[in-house]
């Protein structure tokens, strides 16, 4: 049936309200609009970011709800809006919750992965014109991060979508639209992790055990994976992980057992959990002399304490968004690492899930079992 300029009604997962569980519904996606997208979803992983923000919304900036979450997907063009000119109908493409216009102050500038585009507007979870796209019993439903890929269908701007190979899977390279590219950029852009370094990364989601192929990738030579759930330790060696410590298994604190490890300090950290005690932690196992540690869990608005002699003889410490992938032009070439090998998915997804499904994916994540679960529309 020929769905171009009609709404189409298909099933979402809607969070009514923060702390609840998603529920799925039949949802109205409306045409595109001016330089936007509708794309059809195929698969999408279930990023702990996602699970955080219905659960730990005290931890993050507000949102307003009813919302469908979901940021991490992959799908095929159904139709675009008038002005349309990087995309077509029948593409494969990614949809990115960091845009890159190629227009912007940043996005001219490469000290940044931050477009300004939209940007404003999506995180209210609305489009350029301040509404979303989706409803659901007739009341508008917030496109998460302009996203929304918990759905069968959604309209993302033109800047927040980009062209992949056409023989992509897409049930794998969706991982691509945040955890594995997060992580992964998180050590070659972020921190520019150098040959023969030694590494620390805590936290083996999906987002640390691709800091940790990040690692490998750009040459480290001892790769420290820190977590306290011990059953994370094996999969870390397939991305490249040297050595395991279980916080759990030691009386002193995790940073003098890592200090103690590495005769003072590692190069490069990262926290991939998403909590301020690990993420001081992780700067305190930094080498002082030049250390640097990298926040790539996602907490927005909890404070985060240190003490100035933590930085003040020369420790760096940074955060990361999307891994600082200028996001356009970056994920359909890791799409292509992918496909030749370089670079490792189908390693990371541990459950197939339906869309009826996510809050099994959110259970999986809070009790340690899944490294990603991808949802299949
Ligand atoms: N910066 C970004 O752009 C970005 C993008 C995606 C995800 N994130 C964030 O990255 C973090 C990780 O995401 P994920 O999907 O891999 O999560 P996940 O839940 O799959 O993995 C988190 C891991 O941390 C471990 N952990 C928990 N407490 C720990 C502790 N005290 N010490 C060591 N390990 C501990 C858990 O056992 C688990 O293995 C989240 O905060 C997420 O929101 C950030
Ligand atoms: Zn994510
Ligand atoms: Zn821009």
């Amino acid at each position: 049936m020929e769905t171009e300029g009609k709404v189409i009604k298909c099933k979402a997962a809607v969070a009514w309200e923060p702390g609840k569980p998603v529920s799925t519904e039949e949802v109205e996606v409306a045409p595109p609009k001016v330089h936007e997208v509708r794309i059809k979803i195929a698969a999408s992983g279930v990023c702990h970011s996602d699970w955080s923000y219905l659960y730990e919304a005290g931890k993050m900036s507000p949102r307003p709800f009813p919302l469908i979450l979901g940021h991490e997907g992959a799908g095929v063009v159904e139709s675009v809006g008038p002005g349309v000119t990087k995309v077509s109908k029948g593409d494969k493409v990614i949809p990115l919750f960091v845009p890159q216009c190629g227009q912007c102050e940043r996005c001219l500038s490469s000290k940044t992965n931050l477009c300004t585009k939209n940007w404003a507007n999506t995180q209210q979870g609305v489009l350029a014109d301040g509404t979303s796209r989706i409803t659901c019993k007739n009341q508008q439903v917030h496109q998460f991060i302009g996203i929304s890929t918990f759905s069968e269908f959604t309209v993302v701007p033109e800047d927040n979508v980009t062209k992949i190979h056409p023989d992509a899977p897409l049930d794998k390279v969706c991982l691509l639209g945040c955890g594995v590219a997060t992580g992964y950029g998180a050590a070659l852009n972020a921190a520019k992790v150098e040959a023969g370094s030694t590494c620390a990364v805590f936290g083996l989601g999906a987002v640390g055990l691709a800091a940790v192929m990040g690692c490998k990738a750009a040459g480290a030579t001892r790769i420290i994976a820190v977590d306290i759930n011990p059953n994370k330790f094996e999969i870390a060696k397939t991305f490249g992980a040297t050595e395991f410590v279980n916080p759990k298994d030691h009386s002193k604190p995790i940073q003098e057992v890592l200090r103690e490890l590495t005769n003072g300090g590692v190069d490069y950290s990262f926290e991939c959990v998403g909590n301020v005690g690990v993420m001081r932690a992780a700067l305190e196992v930094c080498s002082p002399a030049g250390g640097i540690c990298v926040i790539v869990g996602w907490i927005e608005v909890e404070e985060l304490t240190l003490a100035p002699l933590d930085i003040l003889l020369g420790r760096t410490l940074k955060g990361t968004y999307f891994g600082g992938w200028k996001s356009v032009e970056a994920v359909p070439i890791l799409v292509e690492e992918y496909m030749i090998g370089r670079l490792l998915l189908d390693e990371f997804v541990t459950h197939r899930l339906t869309l009826d499904q996510v809050n099994q994916a959110f259970d999986l994540i809070v009790r340690g079992k899944s490294i990603r679960a991808v949802i299949e529309m």
